[in-house]
């Protein structure tokens, strides 16, 4: 038998949505703790009483470190991690110029290799241990970025982009066909495997032909558990293209339903600019939306109404989009929805920022019943964080009444620095050898 792993710190939870149910629905204890036994959380409780209940567990004392959740971030593209922070561009002009030269590259086993390395490397320094991923049209670069993440033990999401049509250039394009064929091959080979899910992946309805989705939400109808990830309305001038490609359609939305991808396990990046009818339609089947707010300033987008979308009762998840997404950082991430939640007079506080990082984002990809929060039974991915990891973030925290203001300003100012140890299924992967105390 393995021996149990005792984690303490100050540790932070939730027993329910922030949203719905106020910052009451957070769980923080100042001096608590997180057993860990096979790989997943045994128990939670005080500090003081686990360690008399397990005296044989190895203790790791973070001190005054937050113990939480690893963060969750259910949109991203990983072969987009050498083009980040690439200057100038909206939407189709950046897929253009950056992305699509750059995704070109991914027919190379051996760069998409090292790029899936570098890039789950660079998460797990931010905390993140569960991403939903975008990959290229290339199979082989969904081969290499589930090798490695399963060489990490990580659980993740990933899919083969599909692009079929004469938007997309030559040498990036795939067939209704050829996309039904490799993702189906993919989805068997990987769905399902250790930690690893597969999503169905049509990059979004102006890159496809009207075959290409008809097929894909076939192979999505005959594998139903499977989750399924596109872009919906970030930008207005990519609306009106999607009109003019698709005549017929009554929105944006209507794109993915008339062909069978529109219902739950739907995860749909962006959804800025929403017409009433697919507001109620994404709600009434309970599809997930994925707020990407560095990337809607960087890019230039828009302002994503998390408050209303929220109170309509929508599943709604936070996401780096890396990298039209400016930052791997998951801290970043909460500081931009909350400056844009600021812009619309909807200021969201910190217990709902950090939900959404954790909590929220599993719940967006339906995986709330084992990833995103500190409770017993759940997979044992967990972020430690130093909340005076820098002099100027110290100087504020130092000045703090309660957790929400000892903790807003690693919100807002934190980077990798504040990332003391990032957990994945047990086992500790980033920062210094753990302290064991006896
Ligand atoms: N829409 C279609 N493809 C992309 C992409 O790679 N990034 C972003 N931000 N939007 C997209
Ligand atoms: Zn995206």
């Amino acid at each position: 038998m393995t021996q149990d792993t005792l984690l303490i710190g100050q540790t932070l939870g939730f027993a329910g949505n922030p949203f719905e149910a106020g910052v009451e629905a957070a769980r923080h204890d100042g001096r608590g703790g997180v057993l860990i036994r096979a790989g997943r959380i045994a128990e939670t409780g005080p500090a003081d009483s686990l360690r008399q209940a397990h005296p044989q567990a190895q203790v790791t004392d973070y001190g005054k470190g937050l113990i939480m959740a690893g963060f969750i971030d259910p949109h991203v593209h990983y072969p987009q991690t050498g083009i980040i922070a690439s200057w100038g561009k909206r939407l189709i002009d950046w897929l253009n110029s950056y992305t699509f030269p750059e995704e070109m590259r991914f027919g190379d086993p051996a760069y998409a290799t090292e790029i899936a390395g570098r890039y789950l490397d660079l998460t797990l320094a931010h905390g993140t241990t569960t991403v939903a991923s975008y990959c290229t049209i290339h199979p082989e670069s969904v081969d290499a970025f589930f090798t490695a993440a399963q060489a990490r033990g990580q659980r993740v999401v990933a899919g083969k982009t599909c692009m079929d049509r004469d938007t997309a250039p030559d040498g990036l394009r795939d067939s209704a066909r050829s996309a039904y064929d490799d993702s189906k091959a993919l989805l068997e080979k990987w769905h399902g495997v250790e930690r690893l899910s597969y999503a169905i992946t049509p990059r979004f309805s102006p890159t496809s032909t009207p075959e290409q989705l008809q097929a894909l939400g076939a192979l999505w109808a005959e594998h139903p558990d499977c989750l399924m990830q596109t872009h919906l309305s970030e930008q207005v001038d990519e609306i009106e293209w999607v009109k003019s490609l698709y005549p017929q359609a009554r929105d944006y939305l209507d794109t993915y339903e008339a062909y069978g991808l529109l219902r739950e396990g739907g995860l749909y990046g962006h959804a800025i600019h929403l017409e009433e009818r697919e507001k109620d339609r994404l709600k009434e089947v309970d599809a997930s939306l994925i707020h990407c707010p560095t990337s809607n300033t960087f890019i230039g987008s828009g302002l994503f109404d998390m408050a209303g979308l929220m109170a309509a009762g929508h599943r709604i998840g936070l996401a780096t989009d890396t990298g039209g997404g400016s930052s791997f950082s998951m801290l970043r991430t909460m500081a931009a929805a909350y400056e844009i939640g600021q812009l619309r007079h909807n200021p969201i506080h910190p217990a709902q920022l950090l939900w959404l990082a954790t909590a929220g984002s599993a719940c967006s990809l339906r995986m709330d019943d084992r990833i995103g929060n500190l409770a017993p039974g759940m997979e044992a991915d967990l972020v430690v964080l130093d909340l005076e990891s820098t002099p100027d973030i110290a100087q504020r925290a130092a000045r703090a009444d309660d957790i929400w203001e000892a903790v807003f300003p690693t919100i807002m100012m934190g980077d990798d620095r504040a990332v003391t140890a990032t957990w994945v299924a047990g086992d500790q992967t980033q920062g210094p050898p753990s302290v064991i105390t006896q």
